[in-house]
């Protein structure tokens, strides 16, 4: 399977799990590949209106992991506009995570999967898992253990 693992990363946190997970597919049938989403301003966090600069291309992958930040208590603005710009997820296996400061995943995490999971389904995706990773956690290497070991799976 061609997989395409879409990350949207503003201070590499999330970027950092994504090339784990890429590497978790290395000497697997599997080629996984990571291309980032990038917005045209250089702070997007003050950014009212959002502007992208990188638009991956889904087209080519057979399945998808989208990852992204938590940003006030929600899905990153950024990948939800590239989610929602996207034209089509039709039968595509897709799954998801984000990362957050905090430790517990009801501020923000658990809100923020959501609004994945709806846009993707919205455009056709099949979902095949999710996960959290609470970078305040002192659980958060078991975190991404446990995420690394679950996503192979895809
Ligand atoms: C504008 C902004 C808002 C944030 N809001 C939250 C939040 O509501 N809850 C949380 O746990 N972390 C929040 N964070 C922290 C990030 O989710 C966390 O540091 C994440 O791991 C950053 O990922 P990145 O390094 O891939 O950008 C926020 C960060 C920024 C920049």
């Amino acid at each position: 399977m061609n997989i395409g693992i879409i990350v949207f990363s503003h201070t590499n946190n999330t970027f950092s799990v994504a090339n784990k997970l890429k590497e978790v597919f290395y000497n697997t049938a599997h080629t996984a590949t990571v291309e980032r989403i990038t917005t045209a301003s250089r702070n997007p966090t003050v950014e009212p209106d959002i502007k992208l600069k990188d638009i991956p291309d889904v087209s080519n992958y057979d399945a998808l992991i989208f990852a992204s930040p938590v940003w006030a208590f929600s899905l990153c603005p950024v990948m939800k506009k590239y989610l929602n710009g996207l034209a089509s997820l039709n039968g595509k296996k897709v799954a998801l995570f984000v990362t957050q400061q905090l430790r517990f995943s009801w501020m923000g995490g658990n809100r923020a999967i959501k609004q994945m999971i709806k846009i993707c389904q919205s455009k056709g995706a099949n979902i095949a898992n999710t996960g959290i990773v609470n970078w305040s956690s002192k659980n958060k290497e078991e975190q991404i253990h446990n995420l690394l070991e679950c996503f192979k799976k895809i």
